[in-house]
């Protein structure tokens, strides 16, 4: 069983970016331990962070025949990117997305995504530990998907 984790731009700057919004935890943080939770429940896991479109596309394409479920957080792509709704529909990886903030209360701009309604579901507000019940639901998706 094979997950994949995308971060989408700005989020390696995680930890000194805008912390009251975001947390102090880094990227790297947050990929340690997703990864123990992936190597505690036998899975294996790839962490990938992009500022650019293509190269999170590219992932996505790839994806397709190497992993069964996709945790993304596609960040400021949420909001403007069809290409990436493409990819998604294209290689038809079910896939949860992730905000650490709640965008509701945020920005208008914030609150429509591309992504969403073709997600398994959304997780927002939550901080880090959405990235986590996110690695959750797919590690039970995958071993029961009914
Ligand atoms: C974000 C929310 C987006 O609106 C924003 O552009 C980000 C991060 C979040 O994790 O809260 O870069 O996806």
């Amino acid at each position: 069983l094979r997950v994949l984790v995308l971060h989408g731009p700005n989020l390696n700057l995680l930890g000194s970016r805008e912390p009251e919004i975001y947390g102090s935890q880094t990227l790297a943080d947050i990929n340690a331990a997703l990864m123990l939770e992936a190597e505690q429940a036998g899975v294996e896991l790839s962490c990938l962070q992009s500022n650019a479109e293509h190269e999170l596309i590219e992932a996505v394409q790839q994806a397709r025949g190497h992993y069964q479920f996709i945790v993304i957080n596609p960040a400021a792509y949420t909001h403007t990117s069809v290409a990436l709704r493409d990819a998604f529909q294209a290689v038809q990886i079910p896939f949860i997305e992730v905000h650490l903030s709640n965008v509701h209360a945020r920005e208008p701009f914030r609150q429509h995504s591309y992504l969403s309604d073709i997600a398994e579901g959304v997780i927002c507000g939550l901080g880090s530990m959405g990235y986590e019940f996110a690695l959750q639901f797919a590690i039970k998706h995958l071993r029961s998907p009914t």
